[in-house]
């Protein structure tokens, strides 16, 4: 486990997003009134980004066929998507946004 930067804290704001590569793929991490949230970039459906979906009520709408994910858990809640996407845990530490690559 190890921790990775994403980028300052002030640089996402509330309702924006920013990417980060892992080994294992992008992650894509949402600012949702000012708390971090990040998940792979990753649509289970049909590989879709879901960086830059619509975020409403903690949850990403795929843009490309609309399906829910939960930004908390990764769960899926929506057609046509049905198995999670991976989500990580996220901390501020002087002032950048940091994920813990689990990998
Ligand atoms: S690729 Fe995301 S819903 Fe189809």
């Amino acid at each position: 486990m190890s921790w990775v930067r994403v980028a300052p804290a002030d640089v996402i704001a509330p309702g924006d997003y920013a990417t980060v590569e892992l080994e294992s793929g992008f992650v894509a991490v949402f600012n949702v009134d000012g708390e971090f949230f990040a998940i792979d970039d990753v649509c289970t459906h049909d590989g879709g980004g879901l960086a830059g979906g619509a975020v409403e009520d903690h949850q990403v709408i795929c843009p490309r066929h609309g399906a829910r994910f939960c930004l908390r858990t990764g769960k899926a809640l929506t057609p046509p998507a049905y198995e999670p996407v991976n989500h990580y845990a996220t901390r501020v530490v002087d002032g950048m946004v940091e994920i813990e690559d689990g990998q």
